[in-house]
């Protein structure tokens, strides 16, 4: 069996080392452009994280790319064979990374953290009144992997949860809406609104005017799926205009995100650097081990892209 490990800003040897050791015997190497006139090495699957377009042109003979992240975004921009699979990593300990993540911003803007850090250097003992959990509802765009361990996360926190897809979901406690004929009402119902959809054409610039407007008065958003899901203009406007109180975005359309942008400095916007759920080696390279192991033998496996849905 031979693999090959292309995943750009990422540190190949532990990699390489972890399969070694998950598949003994396995020929696994890194990547590197094979020099004009040279014959290339072939793999029969690839591990990868947004990998050139001359990488899938040089390694013909790929059944499956495994890609180290849940997003395939960057997989499917490029001139791929139709024979060749794509292979998602289903959680790997991605999804309480993420809860913890939108939990604690939630819970920032409903007990207005914000305030009490502000008041801090005054030395000013100031109550804030409570909010009205009721009326503090979250709306959770995409209720899979992810989406749906956020819910479930948030609704233990008692706040009132929906969630929107593609397809229903019947989550404990969490009310499920669908399809772009009832966004508007999921839309509606929402003060805080968490972004966990793919990247893809029927969801690029999804968090424009038109929809963010349709949000509560005060509403956040919280997006940590991808930066071309948000129209940054128009989010810039609606927090500039009082419709919206606070955005925490973790991903943008350009990253690292440039100096010059004007979220990094804008009151009401915290920035995180593409962080809220990160790749873990370990649970990583136990899973795709996993899988491999599993097609060999031909078993069913999770996570298979379905390349015209995008996701
Ligand atoms: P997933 O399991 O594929 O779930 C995607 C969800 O989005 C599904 O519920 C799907 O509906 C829904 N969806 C897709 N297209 C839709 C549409 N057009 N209308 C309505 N619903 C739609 O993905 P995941 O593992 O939860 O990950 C979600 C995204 O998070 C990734 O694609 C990636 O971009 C991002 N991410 C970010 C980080 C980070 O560190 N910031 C880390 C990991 C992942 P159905 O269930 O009905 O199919
Ligand atoms: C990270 O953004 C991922 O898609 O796993």
């Amino acid at each position: 069996m031979k693999i090959v490990f292309c995943c750009t800003n990422t540190k190949a040897d532990p990699w390489l080392e972890g399969f070694r050791q998950a598949l003994p015997g396995v020929d696994i190497w890194e990547w590197q452009a094979t020099p004009a006139g040279h014959a290339p090495k072939l793999a029969d699957h690839a591990v990868v994280w947004s990998p050139p377009q001359s990488f899938i042109d040089e390694q013909t003979q790929l059944q499956n790319l495994f890609n180290i992240g849940a997003g395939v975004d960057a997989l499917l921009k490029l001139n791929l064979p139709s024979s060749l699979n794509i292979v998602r990593l289903n959680d790997a300990g991605m999804s309480v990374q993420m809860a913890e993540y939108v939990c604690h911003a939630v819970i920032r803007y409903f007990r207005e953290f914000k305030h009490y850090e502000n008041d801090q250097p005054e030395q000013r003992w100031s109550y804030r009144k409570p909010a009205l959990r009721s009326e503090f509802s979250v709306g959770v765009l995409g209720a899979g992997v992810l989406g749906s361990k956020v819910a479930q996360a948030l609704q233990q926190f008692e706040f009132p949860v929906n969630v929107w897809s593609r397809s229903p979901k019947q989550l404990a406690g969490v009310q499920s809406f669908t399809g772009p004929e009832q966004l508007p009402a999921f839309l509606k119902a929402t003060k805080v609104l968490v972004n966990l959809l793919p990247l893809t054409p029927d969801t690029e610039n999804i968090l424009n005017h038109a929809n963010l407007s349709q949000l509560q008065a005060g509403a956040f958003l919280i997006n940590v799926a991808r930066g071309k899901h948000v129209v940054d203009q128009d989010l810039i406007d609606l927090l500039d205009q009082g419709h919206m109180a606070g955005a925490t975005l973790d991903v943008f359309r350009v990253e690292p995100l440039p100096q010059d942008h004007a979220f990094w400095k804008h009151p009401q916007i915290v920035v995180t650097p593409h962080t809220s759920a990160r790749t873990l080696r370990e649970e990583s390279v136990a899973q795709i081990a996993g899988k491999i192991k599993a097609v060999y033998a031909g078993e069913f496996i999770e996570g298979r892209v379905d390349k015209v849905r995008g996701y």
